[in-house]
């Protein structure tokens, strides 16, 4: 080496060194906080929940039915059933055979005929979604509608049978009469099984017909009978939601307009409502499932009485006549759209008339006569272009005519900038539009970067609905995406903004929320579940520590005078909760190293006692599972000196601070 290049490589270590020792210094950030000047009010509505129904998220998953394709109705009608010992679908002597009947005036259409020929050998199978779960010591409600057409079926006998094929707990239900009739009998699970199978064979040979064969466990959320399944609410009702957004997602627009969500046939008795197969069946080619289809046991009625279980408001988002623009982009003519609009006016009434309208009616006799007091409607998705516009202009005259009231949600499309985002936008400002949708899912520093976003948004244009977002570690819709602590982290710090510019933004939602672990279609998502388990995401949490403390009014919290917003990667907001008489600090620091805050009230006064509430973990590549929540909540106490609060945010951490006000 020359003495040149040797200086030269001196001079370089040595200011590395420099650099690394003023890198392991903890820096120091003082912030001020300080009322408002113009009062800031958070909506009650700032942070809610999207559900759609993707990834199992209803059939198979919220909706705890165990038997999948429960009535025949897929388009492959054998789809979940199997005939293990026949070999044919022809007569096959030596067993029995089930064939699909169709009853075109029905919604539900199909019936399986089942010919009995040796029912030593006669044996139907029912696979569950990717196995049906049983937890040991639980009761299970089996049922089936029956019609004994040979009149020589004596019993139907059905055993719950484990992963090798052995059998664990079994019902024998005795046949009465010829004609259609529903039997029920109880299982009880003696062992915990994840992926068991119903198995069910008979006593006599002949001819039967079956419909709706069902198992659901009897310990669902408040022990409704056929009802949601009690952990994933939990984790929903945790949340405290504003909001509950349903039914989707793309799935309101459907890949074809037949195929769109229509809510009308999603009441009324479980059994009439009418199967559709689910888009994201074949949403992505490397995570095809042909076998996912919508019962709509999880219908509208079933969203509204969520919405009220979970204190959240209910957010219907309706078809406006547009199928989904990734797909056939079907069109509605604006001369036929009235049924379209009609939906949306006839949804109001179910949700809101008294019991002497039509469809206020038809809610009473699903059992709430009381209104569900439904304040928003969306019209459309994630709709684009100036389609969209003409059809939203059609359902807001008609909607604001007959309920000026409700609040309407228009959207912006997929992107949260580029043509179409400023298109949507501007036509929407111009028409007065109250709160537009906005969608984004992107990479993590996107989200750092744009925790800003709605600092210069227009105050008096429309309000802000960030509908659909979620950080993707690796890239939108790529199979390889992780929940880990890095998307969580990135997502924290745009939340800071969001809540700091609550005078804009009225409504937030991380999309989507549920994945069944062995029948997702897209990744990342807030809460996966297999047919036993649950468990949180870091996302989940950061969700969970915003919803839990958004006080209701915000503070300014500056460092120099501004806001804090991605200084040296440190992100904070700071709200008032009136009711609680606190003031709620969260702060994230997404760099490598600790930094410590000095806090100043100004001309509040803090009380002693700090609470802090802190989410980090050990790497940023750290994900939750089913075996370990390495990144959850941990709480600590400390106390404040001389009425201000210093305390380190330790790198890579969403910390949330909370003190009295006194
Ligand atoms: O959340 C998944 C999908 O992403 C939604 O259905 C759609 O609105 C968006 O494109």
């Amino acid at each position: 080496m020359t003495t040149k290049n040797k200086i030269f490589s001196i001079a370089i270590s040595l200011s590395a060194a420099f650099f690394s020792a003023q890198n392991n210094t903890v820096r120091t950030f003082n912030l001020d906080l300080k009322e408002s000047p113009v009062p800031v009010k958070i909506q009650p509505t700032m942070y809610g929940i999207f559900f759609e129904d993707i990834n199992f998220a209803a059939d198979g998953g919220l909706y705890a039915e165990l038997i999948k394709n429960r009535s025949f109705e897929f388009d492959e009608p054998f789809t979940g059933w199997k005939q293990p010992n026949t070999k044919t679908l022809s007569p096959n002597l030596d067993s029995g055979f089930l064939t699909i009947y169709s009853d075109p005036a029905k919604t539900n259409k199909n019936y399986a005929r089942i010919t009995v020929l040796n029912n030593k050998n006669y044996i139907l199978e029912n696979e569950g979604f990717r196995g049906i779960g049983l937890h040991q010591g639980e009761q299970y409600d089996f049922s089936f509608d029956l019609e004994n057409v040979s009149g020589n079926i004596a019993a139907v006998n059905a055993s719950l049978v484990d992963e090798n094929g052995k059998e664990i707990s079994s019902v024998s239900t005795l046949i009465k009469g010829k004609g259609w009739q529903k039997y029920t009998a109880v299982f009880k699970a003696p062992k915990t099984v994840e992926k068991a199978k119903l198995r069910i064979t008979f006593t006599g040979n002949g001819i039967v017909n079956m419909d709706m064969i069902s198992l659901f466990p009897q310990d669902t959320w408040k022990g409704r009978k056929g009802g949601l399944r009690k952990d994933l609410v939990q984790k929903l009702y945790d949340l405290q939601p504003g909001f509950l957004r349903f039914p989707g997602g793309c799935i309101v627009e459907g890949r074809t307009l037949a195929e769109r969500y229509q809510w009308k046939k999603t009441i009324g008795n479980v059994a009439d409502r009418e199967y559709l197969i689910n888009k994201w069946s074949t949403g992505f080619p490397h995570r095809l499932t042909p076998d996912y289809g919508q019962s709509f046991g999880l219908g509208f009625f079933e969203y509204f009485q969520l919405s009220e279980d979970l204190g959240a408001e209910p957010v219907p988002i309706l078809s406006c006549g547009i199928a989904c623009q990734f797909n056939t982009a079907e069109l509605v003519k604006m001369e036929n759209l009235d049924p379209y609009v009609q939906d949306a006016l006839d949804l109001i009434e179910f949700a809101n008339g008294d019991s002497g309208t039509k469809w206020g009616r038809i809610r009473t006799e699903m059992g709430h006569p009381t209104p569900f007091n439904l304040k928003f409607i969306g019209v459309g998705n994630e709709q684009w272009g100036a389609d969209y516009i003409e059809h939203y202009k059609v359902f807001e005259k008609a909607i604001h005519a007959k309920y000026p009231d409700i609040k309407i949600i228009s959207g912006s499309g997929p992107s949260p900038d580029g043509e179409f985002f400023e298109y949507g936008w501007k036509e929407l400002k111009q028409l007065n539009a109250q709160i537009v949708d906005e969608h984004y899912y992107n990479s993590p520093e996107w989200f750092m970067k744009n925790a800003g976003r709605y600092d210069h948004y227009d105050r008096s244009g429309p309000k802000v609905f960030a509908g659909e977002y979620a950080a993707q570690s690796v890239g939108v819709v790529k199979p390889d995406n992780k929940n880990n602590w890095l998307t969580a982290l990135s997502e924290a710090a745009f939340m800071t903004g969001l809540e700091r510019n609550a005078d804009v933004v009225y409504m937030t939602s991380y999309a989507p929320l549920f994945a069944h672990a062995d029948g997702w279609q897209w990744t990342p998502d807030l809460i996966w579940f297999n047919n036993l388990k649950s468990y949180a995401t870091p996302n989940y949490y950061v969700q969970k520590l915003f919803s839990n403390n958004k006080g209701t009014d915000v503070l300014k919290i500056e460092s120099n005078g501004k806001a804090v917003s991605g200084q040296e990667k440190l992100y904070a907001t700071a709200v008032k909760d009136a009711k609680n008489k606190e003031i709620i600090i969260k702060i994230v620091n997404a760099d490598t190293q600790a930094k410590t805050v000095n806090i100043k009230p100004g001309t509040l006064k803090m009380g002693e006692k700090i609470t802090k509430i802190l989410l980090s973990a050990p790497q940023l590549s750290t994900e939750n599972s089913f075996d370990a929540e390495p990144i959850k909540p941990k709480e600590e106490n400390s106390e404040t000196k001389n009425g201000e609060i210093s305390t380190e945010i330790p790198a890579n951490s969403l910390v949330v601070l909370k003190v009295k006000v006194i």
